[in-house]
């Protein structure tokens, strides 16, 4: 299923169109989905409208070809994203937090831009969503993007300052203080880490320590927890 019948590979399976009777249909899909995170007791839940999935190929105009209600300007292309978090809002309580991950840039000419990306903050934001997760790319194959560490910081950062919303910055974030180091100068809210966490699932307490922050250790760990060097207590 897509907006439009366009391949992702030249020589991939060609999807189908969704008709605007199949897009409400995902909308309420969307909303039972809410309800089951609520339900099976999430704090926090996050609409996937990034990396090329069903709502970034509506919000790109290189995926979107549709002539009606929900393809053609800025407005159309982001109306199934604008409906799926309205919808999903009104079953997620106003207390629990609501993220969107976009993909704030498609990296090609003639496709979803940072600009494209504030504007749409700007909408999010009025409708309930309270962070924006700022990661890019996966409409087109094959892309050629300069990838460094935080190389996706700048999107979190313009989103921040010019959508009047908070933002995750994402993307080869690896280092407690080059983490810290984002949130201290004001680029993004929320760290959102992934690969770092396979190679070392104790990440955060690392982190803590690293910035000679005290967190709550899990009460099974509490005897591994390093001491201050004066204590040389065991237990
Ligand atoms: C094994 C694995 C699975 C992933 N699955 C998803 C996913 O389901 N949805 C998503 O938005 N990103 C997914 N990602 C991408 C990460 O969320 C993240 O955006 C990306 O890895 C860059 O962050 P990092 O440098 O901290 O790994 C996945 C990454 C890895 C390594």
């Amino acid at each position: 299923m897509a907006p439009s019948a366009l391949p992702f590979l030249a020589d991939g399976p060609v999807p189908h169109a969704l008709s605007s009777t199949e897009i409400g249909s995902l909308v309420a899909s969307f909303v039972r989905a809410g309800e089951r995170a609520l339900a099976a007791g999430f704090r926090a839940i996050e609409i996937h409208a990034a990396h090329g999935y069903l709502l970034h190929e509506f919000l790109s105009p290189l995926s979107n070809e549709r002539d009606d209600a929900y393809g053609g300007s800025f407005a159309n292309r982001t109306r199934f994203l604008r409906e799926v978090v309205s919808a999903v809002r009104t079953v997620w309580p106003e207390r629990l937090p609501l993220f969107v991950r976009i993909s704030a840039s498609d990296w090609v000419e003639g496709g979803w831009t940072i600009d494209d990306s504030v504007a749409l903050a700007r909408d999010l934001g009025p409708l309930g969503v309270d962070l924006v997760d700022c990661s890019s790319g996966g409409i087109v194959p094959d892309l050629r993007i300069p990838i460094a560490p935080g190389y996706q910081v700048p999107f979190a950062a313009k989103v921040r300052a010019e959508g009047g919303i908070a933002t995750g910055a994402v993307g080869m974030i690896t280092e407690p203080e080059q983490a810290e180091g984002i949130l201290r100068d004001g680029e993004a809210d929320l760290i959102i880490i992934a690969r770092q966490l396979l190679r070392d699932p104790y990440w955060p307490l690392h982190a803590a320590l690293a910035l000679g922050v005290d967190v709550h250790w899990p009460d099974q760990y509490r005897r591994a927890k390093p001491e201050p060097a004066s204590s040389g207590r065991l237990s």
